[in-house]
Parts: structure tokens; sequence; C-alpha cells
């Protein structure tokens, strides 16, 4: 039988003000050409793949002198509703968090919170049936896996994060329904690994250059999985599982460390 997909609600931000103008993660190099037309052209194409795929994609504006904006997964974490929005490590993108506070308070959720601690969203925070896997190591802080906790309600699995290039959980793990995910193991710490093989003894596994290529920095919705165009072997894993893979080019924000995921925001709404 073929997983079932769950229609979803997004937030996606369009790269009008994208570019890589300082470097925070290992794949940033600030003299690094962007092509904004290319990345305006894959924005639009994984924003039709979502709207396609049944799914309501909501838009909030961008703003100047915020060219990582693009990446709403960091904006928040969203589960049955609550919010619970980012505090961003780097100063660079500290300002964000004031414009995604705004459109979330304007809109009816039923609580939005923000962190005390440095939480980068569902960059770090993934939802896997009723708990959170949530990273540490680079972005988001251990004690904001206590706060998500007390705020969303949930328990929460800590997961560290070693390898600089896979700073964010959602690079090196991706949730493909309630009870199956897809990783790299050598992203986590031993201790880490020993959770996730307990938890998911059957998982799919990436290898270093599925992982480099940012192959699981996936959207799923439980049935279809987004994810780039690059990665032939992991897609047919997928697909030999039952589910369907969907490839999108994510090429130009991958020069910011980003994929399709991080281009996605999740707004779960109700359990
Ligand atoms: N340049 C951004 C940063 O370093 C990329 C964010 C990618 N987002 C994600 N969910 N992994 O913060």
């Amino acid at each position: 039988m073929k997983p079932s997909a769950r229609r979803r609600h997004y937030l996606m931000c369009p790269p009008t003000y994208f570019g890589v103008e300082y470097a925070i993660n290992p794949w940033m190099d600030p003299g690094a050409v962007v092509d904004t037309r290319r990345a305006a052209d894959q924005w639009e194409q994984l924003r039709t793949v979502h709207q396609k795929l049944g799914h309501t994609v909501h838009v909030i504006e961008p703003r100047p002198g915020l060219p990582d904006m693009v990446f709403t997964a960091n904006a928040a974490t969203v589960v049955d509703g609550r919010v619970l929005v980012s505090r961003f490590r780097h100063a660079e993108r500290a300002a964000e968090a004031a414009h995604f506070r705004t459109w979330f308070a304007r809109r009816p959720f039923r609580q939005v919170s923000t962190a005390d601690r440095v939480n980068e969203g569902q960059g770090d925070v993934l939802t896997a049936g009723r708990k959170l896997l949530a990273g540490t190591g680079f972005r988001t802080e251990r004690a904001a896996h206590r706060e998500l906790r007390t705020v969303l309600g949930l328990p929460v699995v800590t997961l560290t994060l070693v390898d600089p290039r896979f700073y964010h959980l959602d690079t090196a793990l991706a949730v493909l329904d309630e009870d199956q995910v897809m990783y790299y193991p050598e992203a986590f710490d031993e201790a880490s690994r020993a959770t996730l093989l307990a938890l998911f003894p059957s998982a799919l596994r990436a290898t270093t250059a599925e992982a480099e290529g940012f192959a699981l920095n996936a959207v799923s919705d439980g049935r279809h999985v987004v994810l780039p165009d690059t990665a032939d072997r992991l897609a047919d894993e997928l697909a030999a599982r039952g589910f369907d893979p969907v490839g999108v080019d994510v090429s130009e924000f991958r020069k910011a460390g980003g994929g399709a995921k991080c281009c996605t925001l999740e707004l779960h709404l109700e359990p």
C-alpha cells in the first residue's frame, strides 16, 4: 500500500533580496555570484510543485537587507497551531524574527510565543508523529529543547550535530512520515546515532555525496518527497518504499547552504 499524503500549509518568502552577503555556514562564500533570476525561477518552481501536490502556500513579504529571509524554515516551529518564533544565532539574521512574529501575530494561530533561547525553528526542529526531533551543536541551543517541550507540549528527542557542513538538523535528516526518516549518520555524534538507530531501525541512509547535495533537505507530505533532482539513488530508494520522489533544482540556494526544505516552513495546524 502507498503511504498517504496529508494536505499541508507552507510559508514561503520570495528570494527578491536573496544573495550571499556574509558567511555564517561553510557553504557561503560572499564572493560567489548568485544568479537572482535563476533563484527566482527555482523558487517559483518549488512553490508550483507544492501547489500542484495540493498544498496551500502562504507568502510573506521579503525585506531588503535580509538575504536569508527566503529560508523560512528557520522562522519558527509550528505544531498544532502553536507557534514558537525563532531566535537566530547570528546577528546577520536576527532582524528576520520580528517580521515573522508580525506575520504570525496577524493570523489566527492558537498561540504565538517567541523563543528565549537560541532556536532556529524547523531548520533544527522536525515533527515526527507526536514527538519533536531537535538538533543542537551549531545553531539551536540545547536549552531551547527544554523550552520547546514546555511551549509546544511534545516530547523532544535531542540530536547533536558534529559536522559544520550540516549545521541544521534539516540538512542531515528528513522526516518522511510519522515513523520514517532518512538521514546521514556521520553528521551526528555517537549517542545521537544510537538514538536514531533505536527509533528508526529501518531508516533510509544517505551517502556523503547525497548529503552534500542537500538531498536530505527534503519536504515530505507523507507520500510525495520534494528533493533535489540530482539525488537519483535516493529517489529510487524512496520509490522502492512506496514514496513518490519529486525532483527540483535548488542550486542557487545551495550557495547559501539551503535547499527545498529551508525554503519551506510547514504551518502545522491540527494534531
Ligand atoms: N544561510 C542560511 C543560514 O546559514 C541558510 C539557512 C538554511 N536553512 C535551513 N533550514 N537549513 O542560516
